[in-house]
Parts: C-alpha cells; sequence; structure tokens
C-alpha cells in the first residue's frame, strides 16, 4: 500500500480520469477527499471506492472560487489526520467554438477552471505540505498543450499551455520545501468530456496511434499514482505524456 497513511485531494472526481485517480490512491491506503462541483457523481465514486474497500469523502467545490477551494482543504484537514500529502489538479471544463466567435464569458469560465482553479489548488495546499516538509501535486494538463490541439478552443488549449508552465515554476519555488510537483498531458480519451465528438475523429486518433486505442481513465491513474508515490521523488517539473505514442514523429 504505498499510499498507506497518507491524504489526498483529487479535483473532478464525479467521472473520467478523476473516478479512476480517485479509486487507483484510495486502493493505495490513501484517504481521499473526492472533490468535484458535481456531489451526487463524487458521491458515486466514493460508493465505488469503499466497495473497493478504500475510504474517500465526498466534498463540494468549485476549483474557480478561491473560498471554496479553501474550504475543501479546510474540510481535508479536519476529517482525514490534518494533513495534504498528495494535490491531484484534475478538474477542467471543455469548449470547441471558432476563436472568432468565443466570448469573453467563454473564455473566463474557462480559463478560471482550468488555469485558475490549479493555481487557487496550489495555493491552500503549499502552506501545508511546507509544515509537513513533503508532499506531491501532480497537475493534469493535455497533449493540446504540446500540439495546438486538433478539437479544443483556443482558451481550452491557452490553459493547458499555463498548466505546463506552471508546473515548471512550482517546481522551482517548491522542491525546496521536499513538494514534488509534475504533470501530465492525457492524449484523447473516450470520456464524457469528448462524448460529443464526431466518430471519425476518434477513428482518425486511434489509426494515428501507434499503440492502437484511445487512453483510458486507468492508463492515466496508473501514471498519476506513480507520480504521486515516492517512487517519483527525483521527477520533478516534468510533464509525462500518456497518449499511446501519438506524438511520435
Ligand atoms: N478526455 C480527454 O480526452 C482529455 C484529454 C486531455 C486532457 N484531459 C484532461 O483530463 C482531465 C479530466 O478529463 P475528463 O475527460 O475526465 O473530463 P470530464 O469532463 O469527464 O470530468 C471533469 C470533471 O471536472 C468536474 N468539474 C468541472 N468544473 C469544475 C469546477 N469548477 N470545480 C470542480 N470540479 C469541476 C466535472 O464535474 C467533472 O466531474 C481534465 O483536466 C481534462 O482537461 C482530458
Amino acid at each position: 500500500m504505498e499510499f498507506a497513511g497518507q491524504t489526498a485531494i483529487v479535483t473532478g472526481t464525479a467521472r473520467g480520469f478523476g473516478r479512476a485517480i480517485t479509486r487507483r490512491l484510495a486502493w493505495g491506503g490513501a484517504r481521499v477527499v473526492a472533490a468535484d462541483i458535481n456531489v451526487p457523481g463524487a458521491e458515486e465514486t466514493v460508493t465505488l471506492v469503499r466497495q473497493d474497500g478504500g475510504e474517500a469523502l465526498a466534498v463540494q467545490v468549485d476549483v474557480a472560487s478561491a473560498a471554496s477551494v479553501e474550504m475543501m482543504v479546510k474540510t481535508a484537514l479536519a476529517r482525514f489526520g490534518g494533513r495534504v500529502d498528495i494535490l491531484v489538479n484534475n478538474a477542467a471544463i471543455w469548449q470547441l467554438l471558432p476563436t472568432e466567435e468565443l466570448s469573453e464569458a467563454d473564455w473566463d469560465r474557462v480559463v478560471d477552471v482550468n488555469l485558475k482553479g490549479v493555481f487557487l489548488c496550489c495555493r491552500a495546499v503549499i502552506p501545508v505540505m511546507k509544515q509537513q516538509g513533503r508532499g506531491h501535486i501532480v497537475n493534469i494538463a493535455s497533449i493540446a498543450a504540446r500540439n495546438g490541439g486538433t478539437m479544443a478552443g483556443v482558451h481550452y488549449v491557452a490553459s493547458k499551455g499555463g498548466v505546463l508552465a506552471m508546473t515548471k515554476k512550482l517546481g522551482k519555488e517548491l522542491g525546496q520545501y521536499g513538494i514534488v510537483v509534475n504533470g501530465l498531458n492525457p492524449g484523447t480519451s473516450q470520456t464524457e468530456m469528448t462524448a460529443t465528438w464526431d466518430p471519425t475523429i476518434i477513428e482518425g486518433i486511434i489509426r494515428n496511434t501507434p499503440l492502437g486505442r484511445t487512453v483510458t481513465p486507468e492508463d492515466i491513474a496508473e501514471v498519476v499514482a506513480f507520480l504521486a508515490s515516492d517512487a517519483a521523488r527525483f521527477v520533478h517539473g516534468e510533464t509525462v505524456e500518456v497518449n499511446g505514442g501519438i506524438l511520435c514523429d
């Protein structure tokens, strides 16, 4: 049990990658705060964790709100032993529109959730991790930050590029306190986020992927578990590509 006695906070846990990450960390012995704006979905995830024999707690959060994020961390500290060992910044929203059709409100909401949300969650746990002298932060960005995205608006792509840059900066700033910071760029996965995509787009992605399929939430959860564990203690400020080789050229 690589995470026995540890507390993790995972955002965006009502479905998709966040659900799989929560189950994987809990399976490894972590007590997981399953945070999401969608509480019934997070509660379903917690039920699955309990069926697996693990421990988790559903907590409502809007990662774009500082007050809500502070409350999430307070709840984690109060309920799970006064520590936060792992933060996984996974919550995000996606939108595809031509740039000239994007409203300022579209831009603000996507950047607030996907980029400011990562900042707010990191800011809230850093004092706790500093005091502990250890911690792991894993930021979920996207292949879109590497290749400009094929099925994502400029605001989504920019937000994920910001997450990559933030991962490097946080790595420089926090390493001295024993806080290990890394990122992960998932390739396309058939979660609810991509459920509206034309099947021919998915077929094209699979054709161009050397390993011949899309990414599964479990693929992502395994790499998060590695990055959140002591096995990754000297991997720092990096972003791991998890895409079946589609970026091979
Ligand atoms: N699915 C893909 O193909 C893909 C590819 C690359 C990167 N990603 C990234 O992986 C992560 C997870 O993707 P997914 O496919 O599981 O997405 P998803 O849409 O299935 O799940 C996202 C979760 O985030 C939650 N959420 C949304 N706004 C929130 C907010 N303001 N506060 C708290 N929670 C909020 C949603 O309720 C949902 O449970 C995201 O960061 C996404 O950008 C996904």
